[in-house]
C-alpha cells in the first residue's frame, strides 16, 4: 500500500474512532479467501492485531478448521468461520473492514492479468455482497490483478450506490517490500535504513520502485539499478 494510502487509512481509522489506546471499540474485520495461502496468515496476523474485537473468516472451502485454529490464540478477537455463499451474509454483517485475498493465484508463466477471467469474477460477487451488507466498510483489494480487480470493485459499488473513493484500496505492499529488500541486497546496506517509495500499479511496468529516492542512491550507479531492474522483474509480472 502506499504511504499516502496508509495515511488516509489511518486519517480514516482516527474518524471512525479507531485507537490503539482506546482498545474498546467493536471493531469487526471480514477476510474473504481466509483459508488460502494468502488469507491464512493475514488471519493470524489480524487475530494478533488488538484493534481487532471480532474476526470473520470466510472461504468457500476449509474455512471451519482455519478458524479453529486461528481462535486458540490468546488475543481478544473473537474467531467465527464461514464457508459458501449461503454464511457470506453473516460474515459480512456490520464489517468495518474487509480484506479480499479470495481468487487463485498465479501458476509459473502465467502473468497476473491472466488471472483476471476468474478472479473478476469473484470479486464482483463478494463486491455486490459487501454493498449490501457492509456498505461503508474499508475495503482492501489483495486479489490479482489488482489493476483491474480495484476498477471492478469501485464500479460494482457506484452501481449499488455505495462508491467511495477513500475506503477502497488496492494493496500492493509487496511491491514496496521487494523493493526495498532487493535494493538493500544491491547496495550492500542494512535494508532496515532503506526508504524506496513504489508508485504506479501492481503489475510489470506499472510497478515504479523510485531508487533515487532512497538517500543510498547517491552510492549506487544507474547501471547498478537498471541491472536491480532487469534481475528482477520476472517476480513483478
Ligand atoms: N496484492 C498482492 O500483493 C498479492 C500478493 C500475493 C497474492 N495476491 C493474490 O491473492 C490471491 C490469493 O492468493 P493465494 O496465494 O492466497 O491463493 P490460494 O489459492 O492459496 O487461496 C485463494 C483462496 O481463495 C478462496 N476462494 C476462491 N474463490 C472464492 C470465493 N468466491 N469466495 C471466497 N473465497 C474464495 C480459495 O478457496 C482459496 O482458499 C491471488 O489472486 C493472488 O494473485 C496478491
Amino acid at each position: 500500500m502506499r504511504p499516502s494510502v496508509m495515511r488516509s487509512a489511518a486519517q480514516l481509522l482516527r474518524r471512525r474512532n479507531y485507537s490503539s489506546a482506546s482498545g474498546q471499540q467493536a471493531r469487526k474485520v471480514a477476510i474473504l479467501g481466509a483459508a488460502g495461502g494468502i488469507g491464512q496468515p493475514l488471519s493470524l496476523l489480524m487475530k494478533l492485531n488488538p484493534l481487532v474485537s471480532s474476526l470473520s473468516l470466510y472461504d468457500i472451502a476449509a474455512t471451519p478448521g482455519v478458524a479453529a485454529d486461528v481462535s486458540h490464540i490468546n488475543s481478544p478477537a473473537l474467531v467465527k468461520g464461514f464457508m459458501a455463499d449461503d454464511q457470506l451474509a453473516e460474515a459480512l454483517d456490520g464489517a468495518d473492514l474487509v480484506i479480499i485475498p479470495a481468487g487463485v493465484p498465479r501458476k509459473p508463466g502465467m502473468t497476473r492479468d491472466d488471472l483476471f477471467n476468474i478472479n473478476a469474477g469473484i470479486v464482483k460477487n463478494l463486491c455486490t455482497a459487501i454493498a449490501k451488507y457492509c456498505p461503508n466498510a474499508l475495503v482492501n483489494m489483495i486479489s490479482n490483478p489488482v489493476n483491474s480487480t480495484v476498477p471492478i470493485a469501485a464500479e460494482v459499488f457506484k452501481k449499488a450506490g455505495t462508491y467511495d473513493e477513500k475506503r477502497l484500496f488496492g494493496v500492493t505492499t509487496l511491491d514496496v517490500v521487494r523493493a526495498r529488500t532487493f535494493y538493500a541486497g544491491k547496495a550492500n546496506v542494512d535494508v532496515n535504513t532503506v526508504d524506496v517509495p513504489v508508485v504506479g500499479g501492481h503489475a510489470g511496468i506499472t510497478i515504479l520502485p523510485l531508487f533515487s529516492q532512497d538517500f543510498h542512491g547517491e552510492i549506487m550507479p544507474s547501471k547498478e539499478i537498471k541491472f536491480l531492474w532487469s534481475d528482477n522483474v520476472h517476480l513483478l509480472e
